[in-house]
């Protein structure tokens, strides 16, 4: 028989909508976005309302010194949490749910068990990371990094933006330059609960991915000095034209992804001219490559063809500089942890699927530390890092549905999910 408050109990379908619709609201742009690009104002606005749902669920806050804010529930003081969490910094005129979702469902988690003295659960805690895009201040997942001791603290504070503003002044500035030491919340594992981003379970019709593995990425930024010079004088032939060895080469690296030869997927997201007019050959030229596969040999394969590029253009008499700005090899979360939510959800009677993520995550990270998997979400038409990113409210409803007994059956039982 249920007890008044079991029979309460679980994930708050309204108010998880209307909390992604509030949050998706912050940072909105004329065209439809949303843009809070980490440590800036809009990304304050969106961490006070996050602190105050935590805050809602009675949750203890707390914030590290490289800006992760935790909500943290029951359990012991020392105790290792058992940890959900995502994040809620976007790319430039973004969805309102990535990362978000993963954050604003795993509060629900939170506010379900406070409102629910039966349970009395071991520690648990939900994570909001800071700078997962990466694209204010490189290198990407830079809060879950700091955590995975993949990164030095004090360089991950000294990284500097291309404004020139360093993460750690950011921090101070917007009020969340936290005290506590990263790893002060260890997890003994983690679970992310995400959009796919992809087209995969859209296309099959399938509710929830469970995700076994994430594929490598490798960032560059390449700038490429030749000479500016006048558009209508300069003879083709003599011209040393920044912007369209940069184009050259730039297309080189999509189409042999495209054909099949170089990595899995090939992207030029900026790409910017100088002095940028129309009467002047280029001298200058900067953009960014991203390449992603899941298997590491394809991604060091493409980072020597696109050294050799480079060799070639400076052979041709153009100087070049290529920055590493973020390289993750392929990743293989907690067979596990993955088979404890495809037994759960068959209990929940919930239709699922094994699959691998194309899009970067913290949990990535995480899975340095501690035992970890992801669960995905449908994405509308496989469509994100666009306004247009859509889920289906009942597949959202659904996902949190997951997080929370899935979060509780590690809760009760961390120490066999390897
Ligand atoms: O780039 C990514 O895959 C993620 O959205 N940060
Ligand atoms: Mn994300
Ligand atoms: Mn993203």
């Amino acid at each position: 028989m249920q007890t008044d408050a079991s029979s309460a109990f679980g994930i708050n379908r309204d108010r998880l909508l209307a909390r992604l619709d509030e949050l998706g609201a912050v940072g909105k742009d004329p065209a439809g976005g949303r843009t809070r690009h980490a440590l800036t104002l809009e990304d304050r606005e969106a961490r006070d309302l996050i602190v105050g749902w935590f805050r809602q669920a009675k949750a203890r806050v707390c914030v590290d010194r490289i800006g992760n804010i935790y909500g943290v529930l029951g359990g012991e003081l020392d105790e290792r949490p058992v940890m959900i969490g995502s994040h809620i910094d976007t790319v430039t005129c973004a969805g309102a749910l990535d990362g978000c979702y993963g954050v604003i469902a795993g509060i629900e988690v939170l506010q379900a068990l406070s409102e629910n003295p039966l349970l009395r659960p071991q520690r648990i805690a939900v994570a909001a990371f800071t700078n997962e895009e990466g694209v204010r201040f490189a290198p990407d997942l830079l809060g879950s990094r700091v955590l995975a001791r993949d990164m030095d603290i004090e360089d991950a504070l000294a990284t500097c933006s291309r404004a020139g503003v360093t993460v750690g002044q950011e921090l101070k500035r917007i009020g969340y330059a936290g005290e506590m030491p990263p790893w002060e919340l260890l997890p003994r594992a983690f679970l992310e609960l995400h959009i796919e981003q992809g087209p995969v379970l859209d296309a099959e019709r399938v509710p929830l991915g469970i995700v076994e593995s994430v594929q490598g990425h490798s960032w560059w930024q390449i700038e490429i000095a030749g000479t500016a010079n006048h558009a209508g004088t300069t003879p083709m032939h003599m011209r040393r034209d920044a912007g369209m060895a940069a184009m050259t080469l730039a297309t080189h690296a999509v189409l042999r992804a495209a054909d099949g030869v170089g990595p899995n997927v090939g992207t030029i997201g900026t790409i910017a001219f100088e002095p940028n007019a129309i009467n002047v050959v280029p001298g200058r030229a900067t953009f960014t490559i991203d390449f992603r596969d899941c298997r590491d040999e394809m991604l060091v394969h493409a980072e020597q063809w696109l050294q050799e590029a480079l060799r070639e253009l400076r052979l041709a008499g153009f100087s070049t500089l290529a920055r590493c700005l973020s390289r993750h090899a392929p990743v293989h979360f907690d067979q596990g942890i993955c088979a404890m939510l495809e037994d759960l959800a068959a209990e929940l009677g919930l239709v699922t699927r094994r699959m691998r993520s194309g899009a970067s995550h913290d949990a990535q990270m995480l899975a340095r530390v501690c035992p970890t998997a992801m669960i995905f979400v449908p994405s509308r038409g496989g469509i994100s890092h666009n306004p247009q990113e859509h889920t289906d409210p009942d597949a959202l409803f659904v996902g949190a549905h997951l997080l929370l007994h899935a979060t509780l059956r590690l809760a009760h039982n961390a120490g066999d999910s390897r």
